[in-house]
């Protein structure tokens, strides 16, 4: 959500900050019982969330938010409701959710509100625990996703600008809009329902392309009937540039200073102040460190922020994890990928699990709000299956002659603008473009191999292209007599924020060198590794895996499990790179680059018996699949 480098800044800045604060907000009462403020015991339902002066109230009362933000796409939905009740047991009031537009819409036209996608369900059941709920509905979520959560059919217009009033996207938004507002609509304070605020987009003020924007987009929501409170969220530099006239402002915490609070009041004089992006730590990237916070300081600030009656939202209260390719990246010095786990140091780890922190505001919590006790769920057993030894296996190279036809193109083609998907483009996952070669010493990508392209001639591996390696010598060895060259190029996450999102494009993004010439005449091949491609109906090219086997291809293992399948983690020792799946269900990709070592496995996704894992793994094996009972995601 927000780049690490914010972290230390905001914590030396926030003590000074807050003894700014105090002349606006004189303390509060500690312990505020808001027992009749609950979902449950509101029945009267006329004014909902207001402000007034520097208080929230709702119903007329006093009311402070105390929110925790957790995704309903990053948990199994059996385990939805496990995680809300520990929201609630720890002293929780509010859930928040973002609303991802890339996968409600993956193809154009197509929307999907089912399954793990049923928010409707999602936030029925939290309104059932008596949680009130704020959404983030877009459309633009950040949240650490693949185009920060935009559908990336979106760029085959090569005039696109996302965010903005640009008639292609909003023509897009509307469509989608009209298949999801209604949804959020009967679902609001007035109807009974729990949504008690909804956020304006995200972030805007650190994008800011176009004035116009931020009144559309809620002029398109209060159109469609969103009466609830409307609130926009930026990190404290952007405050004025991403607010809307006579909306609340909120704050991110990422470099808070005297400034922000001088431009809250001056925005809107004395009010409530909530700190919608309240984090203990943040995403973790391959190939970096494991980003970790002190749990001291940060109780310090929310002791802090308590005493001077902000509002809080947590963001993670539960992170979740990044399953199949939905992760996106971020640009430090360079492109950084979101690893698979977005356990993000919050109050429960990826897997549910509590955490000691969670125990810690809990008791903080009841500290200082008074709310009926919520009995605490039961910690979820893990188990650790006995390694699954035998494998088969089949190359990537024998299974294409048995996939959707290749396409055909005199010049590379962008993963977004294939045609496939029903004109869509293909979203995540892999592209092989193939063409032939007879000579020529030198590739050059000229940075259009994104993210990570493998380079093979015909079988033959002879060296990765990437954001970092823009040539590769090839030497008269590498030919031989073969002289089918291969690129398999990974998107390995689209940025989530910033301005550069609109140049994103994925797989061969322009024309790749080979000496002086550009290559041409490809043939290339769609690896979006959807549940159909794995499930395709294929002649038993499955053999016994040995230790000779070399990737890209498949594994196939079976896990044999009991009656009560458990929870656990896969452990890819001497594995190297790759994804992997359980009964078609894509868990996330694996590297050993690290930081993360081990994928969550949930026990849902398990059944009785026998359970299918297909790994699909880019250069070499680790010729067994073998278990843990805590996640390593790294040091
Ligand atoms: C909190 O308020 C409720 C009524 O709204 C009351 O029943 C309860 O006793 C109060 N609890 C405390 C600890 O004051
Ligand atoms: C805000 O709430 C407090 C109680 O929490 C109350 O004492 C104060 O009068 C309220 N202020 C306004 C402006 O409503």
């Amino acid at each position: 959500m927000w780049a690490f480098l914010g972290r230390l800044e905001s914590i030396l800045y926030l003590s000074s900050a807050l003894s700014v604060m105090v002349q606006f907000n004189p303390g509060l009462p500690l312990r505020i019982n808001q027992t009749h403020l609950l979902p449950s015991s509101l029945k009267n339902r006329r004014v909902g969330l207001k402000v007034e002066g520097s208080n929230f109230t709702l119903e007329g009362f006093p009311f402070l938010i105390l929110a925790g933000t957790m995704h309903y796409f990053r948990v199994p939905r059996k385990y939805w409701r496990d995680r809300l009740k520990k929201l609630k047991a720890c002293g929780f009031n509010t859930l928040t959710t973002h609303v991802p537009w890339n996968l409600h819409e993956p193809i154009k036209g197509q929307y999907l509100f089912t399954g793990n996608l049923d928010f409707e369900a999602f936030i029925s059941m939290a309104s059932q625990l008596d949680l009130w709920v704020i959404i983030c509905p877009g459309p633009y979520i950040g949240s650490d996703l693949d185009l920060g959560g935009l559908p990336s059919w979106l760029l085959r217009d090569p005039k696109m600008k996302l965010r903005t009033t640009y008639q292609g996207f909003t023509k897009a938004m509307n469509r989608y809009f009209d298949q999801l507002i209604p949804r959020i609509e009967k679902l609001q304070y007035h109807y009974k329902g729990s949504i008690i605020a909804v956020q304006v987009e995200n972030e805007y003020g650190a994008y800011n392309l176009d004035k116009k924007y931020m009144p559309y987009v809620k002029n398109a929501l209060v159109k469609r009937k969103i009466q609830v409170m409307l609130m926009t969220a930026d990190n404290g530099l952007e405050l004025t540039k991403g607010h809307l006239e006579h909306e609340l402002v909120t704050v991110h915490m990422r470099n808070i200073q005297r400034e922000t609070y001088q431009d809250l009041i001056s925005m809107q004089g004395p009010s409530p102040v909530l700190m919608t992006v309240y984090t203990a730590s943040s995403v973790d990237t391959w190939g970096d460190i494991r980003q970790t916070a002190n749990p001291q300081v940060l109780m310090k600030d929310v002791r802090e922020m308590f005493n001077l009656k902000f509002s809080l939202n947590f963001y993670m209260f539960h992170g979740g994890t990044n399953f199949g390719f939905m992760g996106g990246a971020k640009i430090l010095d360079s492109y950084c990928p979101a690893v698979t786990s977005y356990d993000y140091g919050a109050l429960l780890r990826d897997d549910g699990e509590y955490t000691p922190e969670y125990t810690v505001y809990k008791e903080f919590f009841s500290s200082v709000i008074v709310f009926p006790s919520a009995p605490e769920p039961e910690r979820i057993r893990k188990m650790v299956y006995k390694s699954v030894k035998t494998l088969y296996f089949m190359t990537l190279w024998e299974i294409l002659p048995y996939l959707d036809q290749p396409i055909k193109s005199i010049k590379p083609i962008s993963m977004e603008n294939l045609p496939v998907n029903q004109d869509s483009g293909q979203a995540f996952g892999y592209t092989l473009y193939e063409t032939t070669i007879f000579s020529g010493h030198v590739l050059y990508s000229r940075g259009h191999v994104q993210d990570r392209g493998q380079v093979f001639l015909n079988e033959r591996f002879i060296g990765v292209l990437d954001h970092l390696t823009d040539q590769l010598p090839i030497t008269r060895q590498d030919y031989q007599d073969t002289h089918l060259l291969r690129i398999l190029v990974e998107n390995q996450g689209r940025l989530a924020s910033g301005k550069n999102i609109n140049t994103e494009r994925k797989g061969i993004t322009g024309d790749i060198y080979l000496d002086n010439s550009p290559l041409r005449k490809f043939t290339i091949y769609n690896l979006e590794m959807r549940t159909r491609l794995l499930q395709r109906k294929l002649p038993s090219l499955w053999k016994p895996a040995t230790e000779e086997v070399k990737g890209p291809a498949f594994f196939l293992g079976l896990l044999r499990v009991g009656d009560n399948p458990k929870d656990t983690f896969i452990k890819l020792e001497g594995w190297k790179k790759g994804v992997v799946f359980i009964n078609g269900q894509n868990l996330g990709r694996y590297w050993d680059l690290g930081p993360q070592e081990t994928l969550y496995l949930p026990g849902p996704w398990l059944r009785p018996g026998k359970n299918e894992i297909i790994v699909f793994e880019e250069s070499e094996s680790g010729m067994q699949i073998q278990f843990a009972r805590a996640p390593h995601l790294g040091y």
